[in-house]
């Protein structure tokens, strides 16, 4: 279960915090991702507050998780409506939304301890001097024996509904190991990491932006596509309409251009090519517009926390010219994209009238995307 039904009210900005981007991915579908992919998590269920189901919606995507439901006013009231909602299960790990990044160790680590503890929480070791702080510095709490505490926290999930249900209505709790404890639930103690550090304040978003870029490495993907001239077709290249004496024959539109760059898209995050998305055996694509596809590889790379810094096309064919065009084709691709038209390029080239390119049988099309991909993905 993840908690995100706050209003991040100390972080600032212009939406809660778990709805802001790190690396072209929101907060909140970071921490998302990091459960889905281990293996020992069946279900997930995100709390969000209220008026936040746009955001929740545009954050999430299609992504498989149970509905959303809406928290309280207080963490604590929040996290017993997520149990509540949930009803039963083996056991949970309640996280906080603002923890976007969750290494799957620290994941094994709780469910091992789960085998002896209803309750594990992840702590990290206190390196900064503690002190009271008043009317100018007081006196220095000793900080031995103290521990900073992360989630997630993983109880046995019968025993820490029964503890939210018991811990009184007036009274505050900043996480569920207080909770559990009250009830009188041993809690133990497993490390915990520091990339799971709480985005709380305005430069913890920065922090965390930081984190994310050390992670990501470049790759490059090389995309390639022919298609055969026939008579009575549309022209489509680029995602527009070209208009002229003949057209590109093939299963959807034939648009050459963005088929290359689907396939480059698709090469530098190594997930197959444009047939193994949308098989031509498929009549569902017959005319299919070919966007569609653009769309769908921009989605899986946006999906691994990938950014597409730039993409490089070269259409090859003796006509129609392409440099009257060219522009609307930046633009276009670049809305596809979702990217500012300068990390888009578009370039043609003839053969010097050799080869089926230069005997006007055809058009070909090359592209090569440049993404940034999480290295740990
Ligand atoms: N949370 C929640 N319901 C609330 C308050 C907080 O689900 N009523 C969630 C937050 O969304 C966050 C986690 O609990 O993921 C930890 O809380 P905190 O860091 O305090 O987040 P906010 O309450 O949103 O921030 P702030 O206190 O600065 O307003
Ligand atoms: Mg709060």
């Amino acid at each position: 279960m993840i908690v995100a039904a706050g209003k991040g009210e100390r972080a600032g900005g212009d939406v809660p915090k778990q709805y802001r981007l790190i690396g072209g991915k929101t907060v909140l579908a970071h921490a998302v991702d990091a459960m889905r992919r281990h293996p020992a998590i069946d279900q997930i269920q995100v709390v969000i507050g209220p008026g936040q189901e746009t955001a929740y919606r545009e954050a999430i995507g299609d992504r498989d998780i149970l509905p959303p439901v809406i928290g309280g006013a207080t963490r604590r009231e929040s996290v017993q409506r997520g149990l509540e909602a949930i009803g039963s299960a083996r056991h949970v790990l309640v996280h906080d939304a603002a923890r976007p990044f969750l290494p799957a160790a620290v994941i094994d680590r709780l469910l091992d301890a789960l085998a002896h503890d209803p309750g594990v929480v992840p702590v990290l070791p206190v390196a900064d001097t503690l002190a009271q702080a008043g009317n100018g510095l007081g006196a220095v709490v000793p900080r031995d024996g103290l521990v900073r505490v992360q989630t997630p926290q993983a109880f046995s999930f019968d025993a820490i509904l029964a503890a939210h249900r018991a811990w009184p209505a007036d009274k505050e709790a900043t996480d569920d190991a207080q909770i559990a404890r009250a009830a009188g639930l041993s809690v133990a103690m497993v490390a915990g990491d520091a990339a799971l550090d709480k985005i709380t304040f305005a430069g913890d978003v920065m922090i965390a932006e930081a984190q994310l870029a050390a992670r990501m490495i470049v790759r490059t993907g090389l995309g390639f596509d022919v298609h055969a001239f026939a008579d009575d077709e549309e022209l489509w290249l680029g995602g527009i309409q070209i208009p002229h004496a003949r057209g590109l024959a093939g299963h959807s539109d034939a648009d050459v251009a963005l088929h290359a760059i689907t396939d480059a898209l698709l090469g530098a995050i190594g997930d197959g090519d444009i047939g193994s998305h949308f098989p031509p055996s498929d009549p569902k694509w017959r005319g299919a517009d070919s966007a569609r596809f653009v769309d769908h590889a921009r989605a899986l790379i946006a999906q691994a926390g990938g950014i597409i810094d730039h993409v490089d096309l070269t259409i090859i064919c003796e006509a129609p010219k392409i440099g009257p065009h060219r522009d609307a084709i930046r633009a276009r691709v670049a809305t596809l994209l979702k990217l500012p038209e300068r990390r888009i390029s578009i370039k043609a080239t003839t053969t010097e009238r050799l080869g089926f390119t230069g005997r006007g049988e055809g058009i070909a099309a090359q592209a090569i995307a440049t993404v940034r991909v999480p290295e740990d993905q």
